[in-house]
């Protein structure tokens, strides 16, 4: 199978240039001005750009919270084809272990999750919720199966670890180049605030927020790089949210610690006023951490536009309104969090972050695609468009524009955050390793993604 994309403006961290395009079967093997024209299928993209396909990093594609508790809405089946329809062609998703379980035993659930059911490419951050020698052990087998980045938590009774276990994960982690990515909210305060929350009554939605304050988020991200700074592992903050914990960032990096830092479209765009709304409305918009203020956002926007975010992802981690959201409806503490995003991230972000001016179309390519395929391994194979890399591909039409909608998505479940939401700038065409995957919204070819063997860090940050 050969294709030609003809006559679109190819974008990369780098610049933006019209260039040709040519795919061989699941790669790309040319690019240049005027390229003959002797292929299978010739694809005019005047007009468009072409930007390598988005990487999301932060999902929970089937986040199951225990027995009493809620199942994630969407599954791999359902979100990975949701985020292929709009461009995201690879994701990696949140494995999480059952406690006293090893990590070979959560990669094979994971596996079975995905494995051929999967719409875009795949790998996991293994999650580390418990640490003993047996787990250490695990950590270089991890990385010899391609499992190169992990995930701890700071807060959540069932998946937190101490600040040593934290320690002494990060030095096992430092031997194999991988990358760490942690939760950060100091889960002690959490409690006790939700307990006084509670104690007085105060039941609704919008103490949520009361009881994760920023300081809560800054001060588990201060800790977090102390500890990275005694092992001397760079590391990841997934979602941050907060004005502080920016300024946490910033004395880290001004004493010479190498940070990467995630923050969420909810960030962005969304802001704590929701959860005043009224009729539980507000459990819609229950994730952790919180939506914050207008301020925070402004603060996280101008990291934006100043390099100091690398990367944006989704944290997609969706349960239905009408009834698993519900099940927190006299209690706050009990409403499932997360909320969807995987399908909306690429529009949302042009929206807010291109068509506005506020970002580059060459900083948009390095949060959505490049800079996570650099930071977790995956780099040159996914992440650019270059001669040898997957044909992972977004034809991206700057002119078509949307309204997102619940009614039309295709992540499985009853609601969106972003309902009624103007979007400007959509996929018109997407191909996953040199098959167009989707068209104008549409999956033509589902269930393709295969596993991503990712190598360590390169820790070169960009
Ligand atoms: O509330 C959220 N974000 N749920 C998903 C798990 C997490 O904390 O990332
Ligand atoms: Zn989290
Ligand atoms: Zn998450
Ligand atoms: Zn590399």
């Amino acid at each position: 199978m050969s294709i030609v994309i003809k006559g679109a403006t190819v974008v990369s961290t780098h610049g933006q240039r019209q260039l040709d395009v040519r795919i061989v079967d699941e790669k790309v093997t040319e690019l240049g001005v005027n390229l003959a024209t002797t292929a299978d299928t010739v694809v005019d993209a005047t007009g468009c750009y072409l930007f390598p396909g988005f990487i999301d990093a932060h999902t929970h594609m089937e986040l199951n919270n225990g027995p009493g508790t809620a199942s994630t809405a969407d599954n791999f089946t359902t979100g990975s084809l949701a985020a292929v329809a709009k461009g995201t062609t690879s994701v990696l998703d949140m494995a999480t272990p059952d406690r006293g379980h090893s990590l070979q035993d959560c990669l094979t659930t994971w596996n079975s999750l995905a494995a051929g059911k999967s719409s875009c490419d795949y790998s996991y951050h293994m999650s580390i919720i418990e640490w003993n020698q047996q787990l250490a052990a695990e950590v270089p087998k991890m990385a010899a199966q391609g499992i190169t980045s992990f995930k701890m938590y700071m807060a959540y009774d069932n998946l937190r670890t101490s600040d040593a276990e934290i320690y002494a994960a990060m030095c096992e982690i430092k031997k194999v180049h991988g990358m760490l990515g942690i939760h950060c909210e100091n889960g002690d305060l959490v409690n006790t605030l939700q307990t006084e929350y509670l104690a007085k009554g105060l039941t609704a939605p919008k103490y949520h927020p009361m009881t994760r304050p920023n300081m809560v988020e800054a001060e588990a991200i201060n800790r977090y790089l102390t500890i990275a700074a005694l092992v001397g592992l760079p590391v990841n903050i997934v979602h941050l949210s907060t004005r502080e914990s920016l300024a946490v960032v910033r004395a880290a990096r001004a004493r010479g610690q190498q940070v990467y830092v995630e923050t969420c479209p909810q960030y962005l765009l969304l802001d704590d006023h929701y959860y005043d709304l009224p009729d539980f409305e507000g459990a819609k918009y229950i994730c952790s951490p919180p939506l914050r203020s207008t301020a925070d956002e402004a603060a996280l926007w101008q990291a934006l536009e100043q390099g100091e975010i690398n990367t944006i992802s989704t944290d997609h981690c969706d349960f239905n309104f009408h009834d698993q959201k519900f099940i927190g409806k006299d209690d706050f503490t009990k409403i499932p969090g997360g909320m969807p995003g995987v399908e909306t991230r690429p529009e949302l972000i042009y929206t807010a972050g291109v068509a506005t001016g506020k970002i580059s179309l060459e900083q948009f390519v390095g949060l959505l695609s490049e800079n996570i395929a650099r930071q977790f391994g995956m780099y040159p194979q996914k992440g650019v468009i270059q001669i040898g890399s997957d044909a992972d591909l977004v034809i991206w039409d700057p002119q078509q524009q949307g309204v997102i909608s619940a009614a039309t998505q295709l992540q499985n479940v009853d609601y969106t955050a972003y309902e009624g939401f103007k979007t400007q700038g959509a996929a018109r065409a997407v191909y996953l390793r040199g098959q167009q995957a989707a068209a104008n919204g549409k999956v033509l070819a589902g269930q393709q993604g295969k596993f991503v063997f990712r190598h360590g860090s390169d820790y070169n940050l960009k």
